[in-house]
């Protein structure tokens, strides 16, 4: 999500300022809202600024810090705290000797900074991260060494982190991962720290991959791995075949493909802290002055549209009266809003002008509005009353994919929020998503689905219930990036029209999940489209017998609807990619389209 880059130089190694800057600006790519350096040695040097790195580059001198071999930087992707010089990092301890950058959440960070609070620490910033160098920095008081210090504060940390720390005065950088990746690199001149290999991959091929609960030590000639006791732990050097360009895109060959597989850990990051196993509820401290029982109307385009379907489902399912509006129609549609409705905007980009124009429209009619956004200080963000952040991370390829993912988990947290709270079976369910997600990646046939219809005529996706907007989704992924036509339908109105396309050239892909009355009626969809020589490839848990009159079918666990429509989507977006990868199309950018779109 965040980029973290260290780097301690051997003799004859080049200027920590250089390294880090430029492996800064080697993670740009996955784009930023702040970014800030440390160097440790004569004294500490610490520079940060709210916006593009060239803003950092203004506020440090190359120059002055040349000949300094020890340095961190980072780049932030905001999950909370608006981008802002203070809520950039690094963060000091109160004396300033210790700089601190980080990745991920610490999710016991309030009661931390309590403590420290009480204990008369003086806050700089709105971030998690800070509790760390004032929990670094009391331990030095104490007399600790930094290694011990830093290791003992890590022992207080609870959540997801990749952290790098430096002490003044001291040429070394110590590092922590949990849950949040950091690799380390060796090379002829120096050490070198990393979220992502393509910061140093212009320096070093060799690589230490750190694993959860490990502490590193990087100095000049060496790195020492240990567990948070102390333990010596041994991590493989790795060579990485890659260039720099393969670098960014972690050896995929694309971004929409290294995108699809993050979401086992952007699905993560969307529940961390927000799910309480132990009492059985889901917290979204965010929406807590959120006191709403009137109509729920959401707002959205595109995917963001499909996953608006699936929340207003989600919401209806409890209880709740809750409807998904195309924004773009929703001034025409007169939609009936006044200030007992709740409107929710879900916008991955926050900037969707037809978005927002709706939201505008609620807020005049004095409706309470709320954003549900992957990006912190949108302007969806700011001008809502409440936000709620999806927390997918920078997304590059035009086509929306881990984002859906994210936006649809993180409805169904809000649904669970505004109505009576999950079963422990929901609860549960939620949780297990992510490795479902990583399960389906390692066994998916959607490749082979994808090399046996390239050439088909059109693609048709069905689906009841939740796994309709899956299959409107299904479409739109297939349309946007292999440029051919391909609908989704509400499995029940294809005999109403469109069952006149169905041909032997048109694959139709039907999700179909549980073996319950919806699944019934799909199945019977799917007999009116065999019965005219269509493939089928079902997309299915294996529950019901659909299988029986599938040509292929894409296998996935047997989980709730909810689970299902997560997984369901997963698939197709493969087999999209594939069709797409076998057409050799622009995937990252297909033609005409635009990541963001700001006007109406
Ligand atoms: C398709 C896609 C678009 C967006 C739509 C809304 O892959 O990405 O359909 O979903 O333009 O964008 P946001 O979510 O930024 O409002």
């Amino acid at each position: 999500m965040c980029g973290i880059v260290g780097y301690v130089g051997a003799i004859g190694g080049n200027d920590a300022i250089d390294v880090v800057l430029d492996g800064l600006s080697a993670l740009e790519y996955r784009g930023y809202d702040s970014a800030g350096v440390a160097i440790p040695t004569p004294e500490m040097t610490v520079a940060k600024a709210a916006g593009e790195l060239s803003a950092l580059e203004e506020t440090v001198s190359r120059d002055e810090l040349a000949g300094e071999a020890v340095g961190i930087g980072h780049t932030r992707w905001s999950t909370h705290g608006a981008p802002s010089d203070d809520n950039a990092h690094p963060h000091c301890d109160e004396a300033g000797r210790v700089a601190v950058v980080h990745n991920g959440i610490i999710e016991n960070y309030q009661r931390l900074r309590d403590d420290l609070v009480d204990a008369g620490v003086a806050f700089r910033s709105e971030t998690d991260t800070e509790v760390i160098p004032h929990l670094i920095g009391r331990y030095l008081d104490r007399g600790a060494d930094p290694e011990e210090a830093f290791r003992l504060a890590v022992d207080h940390l609870e959540g997801s982190y990749a952290i790098a720390a430096v002490v003044e005065g001291s040429e070394t950088v110590y590092a922590a991962r949990q849950d949040s990746p950091l690799v380390v690199g060796l090379g002829d001149h120096g050490t070198y720290l990393a979220s992502d290999v393509p910061a140093f991959v212009e320096h070093t091929d060799r690589v230490r991959y750190l694993e959860d609960g490990d502490i590193a030590r990087l100095s000049a000639d060496s790195v020492a791995v240990t567990d948070v006791e102390g333990r010596p732990v041994d991590r493989a050097t790795e060579t990485v075949a890659w260039d720099a360009e393969d670098a960014e895109k972690s050896g995929y060959d694309h971004y929409m493909l290294k995108e699809i597989h993050e979401q086992p850990s952007s699905l993560r990051q969307c529940l961390r802290g927000r799910i309480d196993e132990l009492e059985g509820t889901v917290d979204l401290p965010e929406l807590d002055t959120i006191d709403h029982d009137g109509p729920i109307q959401f707002v959205a385009c595109g995917t963001s549209y499909h996953a608006a379907l699936f929340g207003a489902e989600r919401l209806r399912t409890g209880g709740m009266d809750a409807h998904a509006f195309l924004a773009s129609e929703y001034a025409s549609d007169r939609v009936p809003v006044d200030e007992d409705t709740l409107v929710v905007g879900v916008t991955q980009s926050g900037e969707t002008a037809d978005t927002l124009r709706a939201l505008r429209e609620a807020d005049r009619a004095g409706a309470t509005t709320l954003a549900v956004t992957n990006t912190v200080a949108s302007s969806a963000a700011r001008e809502c009353d409440h936000t709620l952040y999806i927390r997918a991370g920078p997304e590059i390829g035009v086509a929306a994919t881990k984002t859906f993912a994210s936006q649809q988990l993180a409805l169904a947290l809000l649904a669970f929020e505004l109505g009576d709270g999950p079963t422990r079976g929901e609860l549960e369910a939620l949780r297990d998503i992510p490795g479902q997600v990583q399960t389906i990646l390692e066994t998916t046939d959607a490749r082979a689905v994808a090399e046996t219809f390239v050439d088909a005529d059109a693609y048709f996706f069905i689906g009841r219930g939740y796994h309709h907007p899956v299959a409107l989704e299904g479409a739109l992924k297939m349309k946007e990036i292999t440029y051919r036509h391909a609908e989704g339908f509400a499995a029940g109105e294809l005999k109403h029209g469109p069952l006149a396309l169905v041909t032997e050239q048109t694959p139709v892909f039907a999700v179909v999940t549980g073996a319950g009355e919806t699944a019934r009626k799909t199945i019977g969809n799917v007999k009116e489209v065999e019965a005219r020589d269509a493939p089928v490839v079902a997309i299915t848990d294996g529950t019901s017998d659909v299988a029986r009159y599938a040509d292929h079918v894409l296998e996935l666990p047997a989980v709730d609807d909810l689970g299902a429509s997560v997984l369901a989507n997963v698939q197709l977006q493969l087999v999209a990619y594939w069709v797409a990868n076998l057409l050799g199309r622009s995937i990252d950018k297909p033609r005409n389209l635009a990541k963001s779109v700001t006007v109406e």
